[in-house]
């Protein structure tokens, strides 16, 4: 029986709600997502955060006293949860490109980043696709890829969620590594042109001028069933040609009607987008 088609709210529902908030998961979930996409850091008490970049982002926190943060903004792992919990995320700075980028998006006061064991809690039908943010070409910035999925399956553990987990990433060294310790977690594959030309550095040593420069293939080789290539650069072919090695490809982040009835129509099995009210428009079959 054909899989059905999962939908995946980016960092929530970007376009709408705060990213990677309680509020914007719950919008996301009203809108009917399949799965949740989130971005992960560690604090410096080894507490699993959600949060885009590895800085309290000055484009979207706002300090204890009300006032918004300055670049660049602290590392989120030399703050200790209790410390980022008083930090306000509810809402993005106006005059900044998210803002411009994003004029839908719901403000709120009072927000914090979430930790992920409270995400994992809001509905448990819910997929989490918990996408590991650790960078090869910056090991400072974060702990080791090893470190941040140790914790991150800690969590999932605890929660009794790993099952409904998949756990995506650019840096495939956490991929590797979750592959190797837990070998039934589901792991999606993060690609973009910035990888791809960097290969050897963001897949542990793999390119693909190894799979006759093939990123389709590559994945596969890893052991994947999981694609997620940048929608923008996707052609046709390499979707067939994911298909033909039995992977689900799941392209991020589709926010125009046209590209999500495109990408549908060539055969992706998933799609992740900051505006899930336009996708259900055109997912077949969505209620
Ligand atoms: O799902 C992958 C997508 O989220 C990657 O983009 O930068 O929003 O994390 P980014
Ligand atoms: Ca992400």
């Amino acid at each position: 029986m054909a899989q059905p088609f999962e939908l995946h709210g980016h960092r929530g529902a970007r376009g709408l709600f705060p990213e990677n908030t309680i509020p914007g998961f719950r919008g996301a979930l009203g809108l009917g997502v399949t799965a949740l996409e989130m971005d992960v850091a560690l604090t410096a008490d080894g507490v699993v955060v959600l949060s885009h970049d590895p800085i309290l982002d000055p484009a979207l926190t706002r300090d204890p006293e009300g006032c918004w943060l300055e670049p660049p903004g602290p590392m989120l792992r030399d703050l200790d949860a209790a410390t980022v919990a008083r930090f306000d995320v509810g809402r993005v700075r106006p005059g900044t490109a998210q803002a411009a980028a994003f004029p839908e998006q719901l403000g709120l006061d009072h927000v914090r980043l979430p930790r992920l064991d409270e995400v994992a809690a809001l509905e448990p039908r819910a997929m989490l696709a918990i996408e590991l943010k650790t960078f090869p070409d910056h090991p400072d910035r974060t702990v080791s890829p090893e470190a941040m999925a140790d914790a991150v399956l800690a969590v999932l553990d605890a929660a009794g969620a790993v099952g409904r987990a998949r756990i995506i990433s650019f840096d495939w060294r956490g991929l590797r590594y979750l592959r190797r310790i837990r070998p039934s977690l589901s792991l999606g594959y993060l690609t973009d042109a910035e990888t791809v030309a960097a290969a050897r550095l963001w897949w542990d040593g793999s390119s693909p001028e190894d799979f006759g420069g093939s990123v389709p293939r590559a994945v596969a080789a890893e052991g994947g069933a999981v694609w997620g290539p940048d929608h923008a650069t996707l052609t046709r072919a390499q979707v067939e040609e994911a298909a033909t090695l039995g992977l689900l490809v799941n392209p991020w982040t589709v926010n125009e009607a046209a590209d999500m009835a495109r990408l549908i129509d060539w055969g992706v099995g998933a799609l992740t987008t900051d505006y899930p009210d336009r996708a259900r428009a055109v997912i077949p079959g969505a209620p």
